[in-house]
């Protein structure tokens, strides 16, 4: 069964046909990886085998093994995703890092993110961080309804806001720190991405304004300038290529900068303070 579901996955190409076969399989059967290894000469049923049938079906036509399992783990916790929400990726999990070596030299009792999605980078940052007030914003009702529902089962509290970027917070009330993986991928290079997540993720996740690829960085560094307290800091996740025009913009915005490395070698997180 497994070697069969290796070989479909293998002609349709996707990702890492070994390792998708083996969650996906594992999944059918109501088992974790761990478990499908102790259990492998038991015997399928024909449901079963419909089952698990019909998700590796569903990631033959690219669909994210995170949207067929239903869950995805971000720093160490099982988060709920779904169509309609960013799958969280694990270069994210820097702002993470970051966030917390920040906290040990000063605590952050605040954090703003903005665009929640999963909720990934709120909840995992309330946890963390222990800290008193998190809230988190996102433009799409569907995402919010995900992050709420990990917010509860995962005893956070976060306070989420259905609304158009940092301007969605009215008055202007300091954050400690503020946070954000943005979209940051222009319309025009769709076609170059794969089609796990041309195809199936959210587009308000992944693309900046036709012709605006500066777009979230000038409106970032607008809520860096305007609502981080004298000691904030904000931690932005960058696209590839992204650091010198975005370490370019925040200079332009008065703002003090830096990017960091995440283990891939990229300059995938700004850091940004009030100058
Ligand atoms: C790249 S995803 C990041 C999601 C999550 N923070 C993560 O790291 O997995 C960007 C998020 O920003 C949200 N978003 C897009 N445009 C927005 C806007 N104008 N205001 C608020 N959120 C927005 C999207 O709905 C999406 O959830």
């Amino acid at each position: 069964m497994l070697a069969r579901a290796r070989e479909f996955l293998t002609r349709k190409a996707t990702d890492a046909p070994r390792l998708e076969a083996e969650l996906l399989v594992a999944h059918s059967l109501g088992l974790d990886r761990l478990q499908l290894f102790l259990q492998l000469d038991r015997p399928i049923t024909a449901v079963e085998l419909a089952k698990a049938r019909e998700l590796l079906l569903r990631r033959g036509k690219h669909e994210p093994v995170a949207y067929i399992t239903g869950r995805r783990e971000f720093y160490g916790r099982s988060f709920a995703v779904g169509r309609g929400v960013l799958v969280p990726r694990p270069e994210t999990e820097l702002i993470v890092d970051l966030a917390r070596s920040l906290h040990a030299q000063s605590p952050r009792a605040s954090v703003l993110d903005i665009g929640a999605g999963s909720g990934c980078l709120a909840i995992t940052l309330a946890l963390e961080l222990s800290a008193p007030r998190v809230v988190a914003v996102d433009i799409s009702p569907a995402a919010l309804t995900v992050a709420r529902s990990n917010a509860a089962a995962l005893a956070a509290q976060v306070e989420f806001l259905l609304g158009d970027g940092p301007e969605a917070l009215g008055a202007a009330e300091p954050f400690e720190l503020l946070v954000s993986n943005p979209p940051y991928i222009d319309p025009s290079e769709a076609a170059s991405l794969a089609p796990d997540v041309r195809d199936w993720e959210p587009s308000e996740a992944l693309f900046t304004p036709a012709g605006d690829p500066d777009h979230w960085l000038v409106r970032l560094n607008r809520a860096a300038a305007e609502r981080l307290s004298a000691d904030g800091v904000a931690l932005i996740e960058l696209g590839h290529q992204q650091a010198p025009r975005a370490l370019e913009l925040a200079l332009a915005a008065g703002l003090r900068a830096r990017t960091h490395r995440d283990y891939g070698g990229v300059e995938r997180v700004l850091e940004l303070r009030r100058a």
